[in-house]
């Protein structure tokens, strides 16, 4: 069954049973605790927690999810990625654990022609959390469940919380039994690589104080029990197409296709190449979804999750052996495969390719040099009888030559090595506060003037309106990223802007320039700090 067919008859079975169809959310979490979505309950947590009234009793979603805690892992097991979809049920003091398990048995087992999964009963296993006699007896009396397929397991595998303080509870979980090539028997409480779970139903109904990993306190109970229920797509979707991991579904399997053409390299000849062309698959599915939610690659934030995932990706693809940009054709597929779930990445395509080509050209100037000093770095270390790759080493490697942090940690740890993170934190800090002093007394250099005199000659002068106006509407004629033309910039970059218009005065004739703003078409805004007019008439921002 192919990976949109199972969303549909997800949205479908639900909305049968009375709830109301919720498309999925922006990635970009309206959460000031979160970075991104990480799981399909998260837009309902007003409603959770009772500080909106929902519109309805009951709702169901496919959501787009993004976790990267386990990123190192994605490729090596059978069920890491960094973008899955979770698709999800939800009752707001409406049905509970009856009602969840019971649902949930329903859509798994009923055969395809009635519009379930057709999953074997024999094959599924439940877990509770250990003290929840309630859902053990709701398993086995109500549901009919035979006991030796029920397993009682503790906190860290059945206690639901977002990570944070917020709505919580114990919960079940379902599993799905691969059969003894997988490994041996004894239930999903010995053994998560043959049974593997597919579906978690929590039973929310408690709201936790903050507190690491599972120490938290319970503060108290929400105004009404709760149920929360993810699926994982990705998941089922390789049980019902009958292959041994994620990366070999559908959507997924097409992103690698494209990247074996890409490279020559051949799926299932060696193991460290499947793992390069599986992370290659998750993290450019993962970096086109950040993207058409409008995120781009920076430093900080979100920019930063997806300046790792994709350079981990050009890089990956460098390990297989491309030569030159590939990121263009990936995207693509990646577009084709995802594009009837989610027809705004088809509307958006542009943006979406030329984004992705900035930060892949980025990259891909620097990652060679920069590969070369990491190498350096780690023989030299190693020649001193040092465990541990120096701070400035790391320092070097992310402000001249763009590594993140985290893929000199992946890379250096791949030869052995540590990195000494507080001293890299330490000259961050450090070069951080030198630039505040410096933006203040900042003029720009522009030694070189060819790149303004070819905007020039292409769009002419630029256009004043700044003695009648104070905001314009007008065209980029050109953009220059660290004094050379570029076709996109990301955020966070200081960038060079050249309107056909502007009502922005340019410093001269003793005046300092205007600042203020630009907002651009994709919702982008520019700081504008300073105006000058490198070449006569034109002025950039
Ligand atoms: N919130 C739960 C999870 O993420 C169930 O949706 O697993």
């Amino acid at each position: 069954m192919e990976s949109a067919e199972i969303r549909r008859r997800w949205l479908r079975f639900f909305e049968e049973r009375g709830h109301t169809v919720v498309p999925s959310a922006s990635l970009i979490a309206d959460d000031p605790t979160l970075l991104l979505i990480n799981a399909g309950m998260v837009p309902f947590k007003p409603y959770f927690l009772g500080e909106a009234t929902p519109p309805y009793k009951r709702a169901t979603s496919v959501q787009k999810c993004i976790r990267t805690p386990d990123i190192e892992e994605v490729g090596k097991t059978t069920r890491h990625g960094t973008f899955f979809q979770m698709c999800g049920n939800f009752s707001f003091g409406d049905y509970f654990k009856e009602g969840a398990a019971t649902l949930a048995w329903e859509l798994l087992t009923s055969t395809q022609d009635a519009g379930g999964y057709g999953l074997d009963p024999e094959r599924l296993w439940i877990t509770v959390y250990e003290d929840d006699d309630e859902a053990e007896r709701i398993w086995r009396d109500v549901v009919g469940v035979p006991p030796e397929r029920i397993q009682r397991l503790g906190k860290e595998e059945n206690y639901w919380d977002m990570g944070v303080p917020g709505p919580c509870g114990p919960c079940s979980e379902v599993s799905y039994d691969r059969g003894p090539e997988f490994g041996e028997a004894g239930g999903p409480a010995v053994n998560d690589e043959r049974y593997v779970e597919i579906w978690n139903l929590v039973f929310m109904q408690y709201v936790r104080g903050p507190g690491k990993g599972k120490d938290y306190p319970i503060l108290g109970d929400l105004p009404q029990q709760n149920i929360d229920t993810g699926l994982g797509l990705e998941r089922l979707a390789m049980i019902l197409q009958g292959v041994h991991n994620m990366y070999e579904i559908d959507t997924s399997r097409a992103v690698i296709d494209k990247a074996e053409e890409l490279t020559g390299v051949r799926y299932g000849a060696a193991d460290h190449s499947d793992v390069s062309l599986r992370v290659v698959s998750d993290h450019m599915r993962a970096s086109v979804m950040l993207i058409g939610d409008g995120v781009t690659p920076g430093n900080e934030g979100r920019g930063y999750v997806l300046r790792r995932i994709m350079r981990r990706a050009v890089r990956n693809m460098k390990l297989l052996g491309a030569d030159g940009p590939v990121v263009g054709e990936l995207v693509d597929v990646v577009i084709a495969t995802m594009g009837e779930q989610y027809p705004e990445l088809v509307a958006d395509r542009k943006r979406i390719e030329s984004v992705a080509l900035a930060e892949e050209a980025r990259f891909l100037k620097t990652l060679k040099a920069g590969t070369n000093v990491l190498d350096t770095a780690v023989t030299e270390a190693r020649s001193a009888g040092s465990g541990v790759l120096p701070g400035d080493k790391a320092f070097l490697l992310h402000d001249t030559w763009g590594f993140p942090i985290d893929l000199t940690l992946e890379m250096a740890g791949e030869q052995g090595l540590t990195v000494d993170e507080d001293g890299f934190r330490r000259l961050m800090k450090e070069q951080r506060d030198r630039a505040k002093a410096d933006a203040a007394a900042k003029k720009t250099g522009h030694a070189d003037l060819s790149a303004y005199r070819e905007v020039a000659d292409a769009a002419g002068a630029t256009e004043f309106t700044g003695y009648t106006h104070t905001d314009a509407e007008s065209t980029v004629v050109g953009l220059l990223v660290g004094g050379v033309a570029a076709p996109a910039a990301t955020e966070g970059d200081e960038v060079e802007v050249i309107l056909d218009r502007t009502p922005f005065y340019a410093e001269g004739g003793g005046q300092l320039a205007d600042t203020g703003r630009l907002r651009l078409g994709s919702g982008a805004v520019v700081e504008v700090r300073d105006v000058q007019q490198p070449v006569p008439g034109v002025s950039v921002h």
